[in-house]
């Protein structure tokens, strides 16, 4: 497969597994997060499907599309590790759904994060939230859906908060 093919994949992915987790999250009040701003595509389409809720964005940098940046209340700069950490002082068991995309094309440091962040992000969820994501992640907590038709497996992931 040509690089090309294998890009346009994964934004198909991405989005397909986004639109998933918003409807999954239809009847659960609580917020978003974005874990990963980059350049603000995926908060941009975050922010269109779902409405008035709070979105907040953590990323190390701002590096998004002027038009993609959120208001200073909602963006949380610094290592994740650190800022995930942080949020559960007001975001705590709040967070109806978090989408992760921390790849940066070393997979094993990818994975490696994967791993680090879960149990921060964990800790963030409200029961029966939905984390969507890029990379591999595990916490006791968390169920793996089924991706939506025509997404093949370990392009990207879907779980569900048990209750
Ligand atoms: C794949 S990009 C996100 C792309 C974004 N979702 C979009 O659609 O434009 C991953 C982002 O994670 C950020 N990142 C990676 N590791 C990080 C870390 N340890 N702490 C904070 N930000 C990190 C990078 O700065 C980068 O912007």
């Amino acid at each position: 497969m040509s690089r090309l093919d294998s890009f346009i994949r994964r934004l198909e992915a991405q989005r397909a597994c986004i639109n998933r987790a918003v409807s999954l999250v239809a009847a659960l009040p609580g917020p978003v997060i974005e874990v990963g701003l980059g350049n603000g595509r995926t908060f941009d389409h975050l922010r269109d499907r779902t409405g008035n809720r709070e979105i907040f964005a953590f990323d190390r940098q701002v590096a998004a599309h002027p038009a993609c940046v959120p208001d200073e209340a909602h963006l949380l700069l610094g290592d994740f590790r650190a800022m995930l950490a942080k949020a559960a002082a007001s975001l705590g068991g709040k967070v109806a759904l978090c989408h992760a995309d921390i790849g940066s094309g070393d997979e094993a440091a990818s994975q490696a994060l994967g791993a680090e962040i879960a149990p921060l992000i964990d800790a963030l969820m409200a029961p029966g939230g939905i984390v969507v994501g890029d990379q591999p992640m595990r916490a006791a907590r968390w169920e793996e859906l089924p991706l939506p038709a025509g997404i093949e497996p370990g392009r990207y992931f879907i779980w569900r908060v048990r209750i």
